[in-house]
């Protein structure tokens, strides 16, 4: 192979591999900003119906009832899984103050209160 073709076989390499990179830098940005909408989407929810009970700040206690409302950023809160916090969203608990949100939230904007609690506990 001549020196030529060896160099030309180098640049193509590297100009696939630059490719590549490119690529999956937009796919990483695109991805931080879904995330930023999603939590700026729950910031906006959480503060429609949650802050009253659960505070600004997400440490409960806004609202004076029994049980008081859970500090969403304890680690008690924390420790559960995604899919029962959202659970407790959808469904409520019984006897206490902590409501249904399944005819008020979508699917989607329960999963984007739960990032907007994740972030408040970070
Ligand atoms: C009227 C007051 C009130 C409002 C409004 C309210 N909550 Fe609650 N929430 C409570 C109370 C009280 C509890 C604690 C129940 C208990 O002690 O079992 C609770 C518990 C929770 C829990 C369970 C914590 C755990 O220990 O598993 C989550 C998650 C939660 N709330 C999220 C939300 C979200 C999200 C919203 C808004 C969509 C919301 N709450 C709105 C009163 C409220």
């Amino acid at each position: 192979m001549s020196f030529i073709s060896r160099v030309g076989l180098l640049l193509m390499a590297l100009w696939c591999v630059n490719l590549a990179y490119a690529a999956s830098e937009q796919k990483s940005s695109e991805k931080a900003l879904r995330e930023h909408y999603d939590l700026r989407e729950g910031k906006r929810l959480y503060e429609q119906y949650c802050r009253f009970c659960h505070g600004e700040q997400g440490k409960g206690q806004a609202f004076d009832v029994t049980p008081p409302p859970a500090d969403l950023t304890s680690p008690a809160v924390q420790k559960k899984s995604d899919a029962e916090l959202a659970q407790t969203i959808h469904e409520g608990e019984r006897g206490t103050a902590m409501g249904a949100w399944k005819w008020t939230l979508s699917e989607k904007e329960k999963q984007h209160v739960l990032l907007y609690i994740r972030w408040l506990a970070r």
